[in-house]
């Protein structure tokens, strides 16, 4: 493959992702909810409680989507600077709407941009966060090393996502409900059963848990590791920049 053919195809992915989103964003949330029962709030939280976080800590959320971690966040601490970031205009629209009804005081911004080319001068986060989304992004390498960018010494990434469950007859159950339920039930609930389609297919190609954690090391990640919730169907990845 030739490297123009190589970044149209790239481009090509990412366009197709924010117009996918762009999509559901409306129904997003309650199809989330609905999907998970609910689980996902517990998620995470629990991908939170790994980020250790300080009074006025300035916080990244990668791929905020609708804001939910950001939520999460500035419940958790409401000194806490938060800033989400996503390049779906419509997701962020839901995020600032939700923003103003649920955490009109919180010092919560949301900023449109992709996270393979963040906004943000080198170290200037004192931890970051992402929820659901580094299987959609383009290059996952580029990306953890832009992360590690503009997190300052010692802060840490957590990153909470759907994973491959290392025994075969729990994965082979999971596969069932992620990969035939989530796309029926996902087009009824989220209005578009082709982007339901996709997403549990992005994780086909998806690196498995430790095989991820090897990507963060790549990245620069220290003291990284990774906690399997739900038999290693969901796995919180952690690091810390160096
Ligand atoms: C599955 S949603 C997750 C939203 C949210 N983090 C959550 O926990 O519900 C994935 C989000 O990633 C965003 N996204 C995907 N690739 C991106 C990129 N390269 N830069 C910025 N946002 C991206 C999409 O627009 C979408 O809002």
């Amino acid at each position: 493959m030739t490297s123009t053919q190589e970044s149209k195809d790239t481009s090509s992915k990412g366009t197709y992702v924010r117009d996918m989103f762009a999509s559901i964003a409306p129904r997003y949330d309650l199809a989330n909810r609905v999907l998970t029962a609910g689980f996902d709030e517990l998620w995470r939280r629990s991908a939170i409680d790994r980020l250790g976080v300080n009074t006025s800590d300035a916080i990244l959320d990668l791929c905020c989507g609708t804001g939910d971690i950001c939520f999460h966040l500035v419940r958790r601490d409401p000194t806490l600077n938060v800033t989400g970031v996503d390049f779906c205009t419509p997701m962020l629209e839901r995020a600032r709407q939700r923003a103003q009804r649920k955490a009109p005081h919180a010092h919560l911004k949301f900023v449109e941009a992709d996270v393979m080319a963040l906004p943000f001068a080198d170290t200037s986060f004192d931890g970051a966060t992402m929820g659901f989304s580094l299987r959609n992004v383009v290059d996952i390498d580029a990306t953890l090393k832009e992360i590690r960018r503009v997190l300052r010494p010692g802060a840490r990434f957590v990153n909470l996502d759907v994973s491959k469950a290392p025994n075969r007859l729990f994965k082979r159950a999971f596969d069932v409900y992620f990969y035939a339920i989530v796309p029926m039930v996902g087009g009824i609930v989220g209005g578009s059963k082709s982007a339901y389609k996709y997403l549990p297919a992005s994780l086909t190609h998806h690196p498995d848990a430790p095989a991820l954690e090897d990507r963060f090391k790549a990245a620069g990640f220290v003291n990284c590791g990774y906690a399997p919730l739900c038999g290693g169907t969901i796995a919180i990845h952690f690091g810390a920049a160096p």
